[in-house]
């Protein structure tokens, strides 16, 4: 594994990162689950990205996960980065969302149990609101710091004027942004629309979620819609309607080049992400170690020449 220095901090990351939002939730805790937290951690993942509501249903996969750290992953607590969030719906009432102090520390309160955790490693503002003063939101993850309920804090999904703003609440509070988690790839690139300069003068690190686009960008659907897979499962987040033709074209002529350069497409998707300085680690999901391992050797190849790049721009556009 490489590691990769998050923005201006201390802290190294490794390239790829696995996230838990999907394939982890459930009221018990398989095989799978364990066998890929497990081949992950072998391949030197040492950063798992979790939220509050991660499951279904809410909640369960950072008991999941926490039960994996009880039993077997413990003993390598020092050696870990876990993250959690907070911002979307966990709880009934006018406390069990978006951007409050109320909230985001209660809920942060709820993770450390589920996990079995006495802190978190990175904790998240998951979305920005745009009803509570951005001073609140960020003077709870300065609290949550200072508590040592987590070591350092992170924003999701704020555009670059949002960001803009919080990373200076947060440097005079004395608590600096580590990090940023915005969607990102080669199907959905706003971030590099003022995101990743901010980010880049601030020192501030970047991971992107769903660097596969969820699995689009991949091998998954060339061939139809396979009955074990996120749109089969009717993820709400992914459709059928998704795979229009259009997409399918740019798909499937992004899997010949991917061939060309002697990789899969989901490999060269993580690689062009990888390829960009200002990417801190790629946020990948798997619901299979055979899908992890070839997600991982996305960093025996990840330069591409001017050339290609421009190529890949040109069957996106
Ligand atoms: N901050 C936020 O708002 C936010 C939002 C979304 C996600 N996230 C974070 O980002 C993480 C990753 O998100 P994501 O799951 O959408 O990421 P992704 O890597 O874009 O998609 C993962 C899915 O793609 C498919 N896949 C992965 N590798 C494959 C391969 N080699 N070949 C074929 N298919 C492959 C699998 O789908 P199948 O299940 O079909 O096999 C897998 O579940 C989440 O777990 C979470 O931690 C954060």
């Amino acid at each position: 594994m490489k590691y990769n220095r998050c923005g201006r901090s201390g802290l190294l990351l490794p390239a790829v990162s696995l996230g838990l939002w999907q394939n982890f939730g459930g009221r018990d805790l398989d095989q799978r689950m364990k066998e890929i937290i497990f081949r992950a951690f072998d391949s030197g993942i040492t950063h798992f990205d979790l939220a509050n509501n991660y499951g279904p249903p809410p909640g369960s996969a950072e008991e999941n996960f926490g039960k994996i750290l009880r039993a077997n992953l413990g003993a390598y607590r020092d050696e870990l980065i876990i993250s959690t969030k907070a911002g979307y719906l966990m709880w009934d009432g006018p406390y069990g969302e978006w951007g409050s102090r109320k909230y985001l520390l209660a809920s942060l309160d709820q993770s450390l149990k589920r996990l079995g955790l006495e802190y978190v490693d990175i904790f998240y503002s998951h979305r920005p609101d745009p009803e509570t003063p951005l001073a609140e939101t960020m003077m709870a993850l300065h609290t949550a710091v200072w508590q040592g309920k987590a070591i350092y804090a992170g924003i999701s999904n704020y555009d670059p004027e949002q960001t803009a703003e919080a990373v200076e609440i947060l440097e005079q509070l004395g608590t600096p942004c580590l990090i940023h988690q915005p969607r990102y790839n080669l199907f959905d690139r706003w971030v590099e629309d003022g995101l990743l300069d901010v980010l880049e003068n601030k020192g501030i690190g970047c991971i992107p979620f769903s660097p596969l686009a969820q699995g689009l960008l991949t091998n998954r659907y060339l061939d139809g819609i396979p009955d074990d897979s996120r749109i089969a499962r009717k993820s709400i987040s992914l459709d059928e309607e998704d795979l229009d033709p259009k997409t399918m074209v740019k798909v499937k002529a992004l899997n010949d080049h991917a061939r060309q350069r002697g990789q899969t497409l989901a490999q060269m998707a993580l690689s062009w992400l990888l390829n960009n300085p200002r990417v801190t680690s790629v946020l990948i999901g798997a619901s299979s170690v055979l899908q992890l391992e070839e997600n991982v050797k996305a960093m025996d190849h990840i330069g591409f020449t001017r050339d290609e790049l421009a190529y890949i721009d040109n069957i996106l556009s």
